[in-house]
């Protein structure tokens, strides 16, 4: 029997993963995944096309190899500073006689929801859909079928830099392959991570990267606000490399082996001279002098354009940190301290297929990228919710109705 894949490609800052998925009896499931060194990307933006290339044709020929399948589609993940996010509302009249919402309807109210003032050189990447209101009554989640004759939807919409989302298409089609659709990065890391329930009491999703960190929050079950800041784990081995005079390989290790994890002057560790001829010893403590400042300073820039943008009276559950940048010993307490709310350490869960080796933060991108292509949970139409018609049709009519 042949079955459905669906692929997704992550184009990291440090590493480019592919995943492949099929649409198994037992949901989705990951059959293959390949990664490899990012080496033509800064802060979620290409700098160096070939070498993009080379990794992106690295990564998917693991996963496929892996699958034993030819890979040509992928959902792409994108990131980086061009990325802005707002909220939208939209209204339709319905056009049936009977004055029932149809799909068509909400089809159309999607799309009027996406007439925005846009300059030209940006463009839409999403507009998901996160309630409808039937004749003056809000918070219905899915309209069709029912009695009505004014639709209204509120959307968030998220928008893109054509040239940066030109430079990352360019590298897909080099490699190879065909773009199925574009992903905004901490959307992907969401479906990989969070559960109905935090999305629904309201969550921040963060997930800290190698050049940036990327926010998502949600409340009442979809996202409100979505942003990127330009800084991640990357900054931090470069701060720990300066502060200890060591190469930027043994700054990279003790981060990762200590951070900001221990007790202050509760251990020692040696590092070699950035001349790599002698060693020193140094403590734990100087090492947490050095990460404590910037990861302070990283997770108050996320939690200010939180509190700019996000309502005050909207309630807040829990904060999730993924991504590699999650991993850093001792992240968790700092990060309750700044936000004033609970923390824990998003993996990917919610799929088949994981093993040890994948269920890891940095891979919350890359494995949500199928998760949220083949949830369909922004699909704006009956169908999806109620799990009929097969992964590619959903998939299908996703990309007809959002990214035309
Ligand atoms: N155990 C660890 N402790 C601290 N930091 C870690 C650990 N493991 C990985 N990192 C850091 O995580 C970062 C890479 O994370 P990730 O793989 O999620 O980034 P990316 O997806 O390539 O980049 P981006 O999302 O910014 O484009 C690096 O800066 C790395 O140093
Ligand atoms: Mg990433």
């Amino acid at each position: 029997m042949k079955h459905e894949t669906v692929c997704g490609l992550d184009i990291g800052t440090t590493k480019t993963c592919a995943v492949v998925a099929v649409e198994g009896p037992n949901g989705l499931e990951i059959v293959g995944f390949g990664e490899a060194p990012s080496l033509g990307m800064r802060k979620g933006v290409v700098v160096d096309l070939e070498a993009t290339i080379k990794s992106i044709e690295a990564a998917t020929e693991k996963a496929e190899r892996m699958a034993g399948v030819h890979v040509s589609e992928v959902f792409v993940g994108i990131t980086g500073e061009h990325i802005r996010s707002t909220n939208n509302r939209a209204v339709v009249a319905t056009i049936s006689e009977d004055r029932e919402v149809g799909s068509a309807d909400v089809r159309r109210v999607v799309e009027a929801s996406k007439i925005i003032n846009l300059p030209a050189d940006r463009q839409i990447i999403h507009a998901l859909p996160r309630f409808f209101t039937v004749d003056g009554q809000e918070g219905v989640e899915d309209p069709v079928g029912m009695a009505g004759g004014r639709l209204e939807v509120d959307t968030h919409i998220v928008t893109g830099g054509t040239t940066f989302i030109t430079n990352v298409l360019k590298c897909v089609h080099r490699a190879g392959l065909e773009s199925a659709g574009l992903v905004f990065e901490p959307l992907a890391s969401s479906a990989a991570t969070l559960v109905p329930e935090e999305k629904q009491v309201g969550v921040v999703l963060l997930d800290i990267g190698g050049g940036t960190s990327d926010i998502a929050v949600y409340s009442l079950g979809s996202a409100i606000y979505t942003a990127t800041v330009p800084v991640g784990g990357n900054i931090l081995t470069n701060d720990v490399s300066l502060g200890l005079k060591t190469s930027l390989a043994e700054a990279e290790e003790v981060k990762k082996q200590f951070g900001a994890g221990i007790e202050d002057g509760a251990q020692t560790f040696t590092v070699r001279t950035l001349d790599g001829r002698t060693s020193k010893e140094l403590t734990t403590q100087q090492l947490k002098a050095i990460v404590v400042p910037r990861v302070l300073e990283t997770l108050r820039m996320a939690k200010q354009k939180i509190v700019e943008n996000v309502p005050r009276d909207l309630v807040l559950g829990e904060v999730v940190l993924t991504g590699g940048g999650a991993l850093l010993p001792g992240i968790a307490p700092i990060a309750e301290d700044v936000f004033g709310l609970p923390v824990r350490i998003g993996t990917p869960s919610g799929i088949g297929g994981l093993t040890d080796a994948i269920t890891m933060p940095q891979f919350s991108t890359a494995i949500g990228l199928v998760m949220f292509a083949a949830n369909g949970e922004y699909e704006p139409s009956e169908g999806a919710r109620r799990g009929a018609g097969s992964l590619f049709a959903k998939i299908r009519k996703w990309l007809v109705e959002l990214w035309n």
